[in-house]
């Protein structure tokens, strides 16, 4: 990464487990947070938004408790998303949070409460912003249609945007204390009139933010693919752990979904179950990634009955089962038994065993024979027995799966009454 500096990401590789919020505007119309681009909205006709945005039951401190209490350590909130509209008081523009009838600086409230509760901040910020008048129209901007895009453009200027965007961002790393993330988002000169570094100045924009943070971590969307600390899979979970350039595992975060969008999205249907969810944290420390859970607020301010019950959700598990996220990675090198996935800390020397689908009375564990000298259920912390294959054969009733060097664990017909059961393995 040279020449760009590098963030601190030893806490960050360490808690896992982060929240993301989409907050803003769209939270409003409620079908999607591009609902600009979505349905070609106008500025005059997306202004009655702003003219009546006011969350008269938004309660940080709740939500910074509700966030703590899912076992989260850090979050990241939207700033401005590419609707340009600005949750904080920023002097650089009049299209922001108090100038609505909420006229609060809700950033503020949020990032004090947060760090109340001890969690780590992150700010995400458009790079995208479709309310700037200088900010070119292309093909994703919401204007793209009018027959006058040309002349349109004619008098927009990015150099000006640019200028208003590291002002922005100049203002939020100077606000607001320490700032542990900078999340930008994003970059696509792959397609017609797509924007990237040069359109931001992500060189400058990179310079200025370690001097004025140093330690942050920067993620990977300013198209400059060495200044990037994170990278960051959107709604998928790669199914092996991520290398950087240079063919190192690389530092990784994924961001997921309750439901598909990420601003709040009243009538979609494809929300996941709390056991999605679960497995979906799993699925990425075991691959050596970072959870980044995203919730979408309401506009009234509060996180809506399903949000709250998949949250409630990820605290009943993490409260017995922390142990196995955090300061968890990979267990480079093992064989994960059917159905199941590791994570491994490599202070402690333990190994977790997650079952993500319970089998019938058995779990092999290949080639561990040696290796183990105890092993609990991490819920109630009972035993878990094993036994040693004494020879191939002998084994009446597992001869036929088990090798010399294997290892059985006994567990229970019945599945523990928790989401995922996890055994904690002590290895010698
Ligand atoms: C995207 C979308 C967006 C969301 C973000 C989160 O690229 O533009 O709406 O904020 O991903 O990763």
């Amino acid at each position: 990464m040279q020449g760009f500096g590098k963030g601190d990401t030893s806490w960050f590789v360490h808690d896992r487990f982060g929240m993301f919020i989409h907050w803003g505007l769209y939270s409003m119309p409620a079908r999607h947070e591009w609902i600009r681009n979505r349905e070609e909205i106008s500025d005059e006709d997306y202004e009655k938004y702003f003219k009546w945005f006011n969350p008269s039951f938004f309660n940080p401190k709740e939500w910074a408790r509700t966030a703590r209490e899912a076992g989260m350590k850090y979050f990241v909130i939207t700033t401005k998303h590419h609707e340009g509209f600005c949750m904080w008081d920023s002097k650089y523009t009049d299209f922001k949070v108090t100038n609505t009838p909420c006229g609060r600086d809700l950033l503020r409230e949020v990032v004090d409460a947060f760090r109340a509760e001890g969690l780590h901040v992150g700010f995400y910020y458009s790079l995208i912003d479709w309310h700037h008048t200088d900010f070119m129209i292309d093909s994703l901007h919401p204007l793209r249609s009018r027959p006058d895009r040309k002349e349109l453009n004619a008098v927009r200027d990015m150099a000006r945007y640019r200028e208003y965007m590291q002002n922005q961002v100049r203002e939020l790393l100077t606000e607001f204390g320490k700032i542990d993330i900078i999340w930008f988002d994003f970059s696509y000169p792959d397609i017609e009139d797509g924007k990237g570094h040069e359109d931001w100045g992500s060189e400058e924009l990179v310079k200025m933010i370690r001097e004025l943070q140093p330690g942050i971590i920067i993620n990977n969307r300013l198209d400059l693919p060495s200044a990037g600390d994170i990278l960051t899979p959107e709604q998928n979970t790669p199914e092996e752990p991520p290398l950087d350039k240079e063919g190192n595992p690389a530092v990784w975060e994924g961001c997921q979904t309750f439901s598909g969008s990420w601003g709040y999205f009243r009538d979609e249907l494809s929300w996941k179950t709390e056991k999605q969810c679960i497995d979906l944290l799993i699925n990425h420390v075991c691959r050596n990634g970072n959870l980044l859970m995203n919730v979408g607020p309401t506009s009234l301010g509060y996180m809506d009955s399903r949000a709250l019950e998949r949250l409630k959700g990820f605290a009943e598990w993490m409260k017995y089962h922390s142990r196995s996220i955090y300061g968890c990675g990979m267990a480079e090198g093992l064989i994960e038994p059917r159905d199941c996935r590791y994570t491994w800390n490599k202070e402690t020397n333990r190994l977790y065993l997650h079952i993500m689908n319970w089998p019938y009375r058995h779990i092999l564990l290949k080639g561990m024979e040696d290796k183990v000298a105890y092993a609990q259920f991490l819920h109630d912390g009972s035993e878990v027995t094993m036994q040693k294959p004494l020879k191939p054969n002998v084994h009446s009733n597992l001869a036929h799966h088990v090798a010399a060097g294997d290892l059985i664990l006994n567990v229970p017909v019945m599945k523990p009454p928790v989401t995922v059961p996890v055994i904690e393995i002590f290895l010698k």
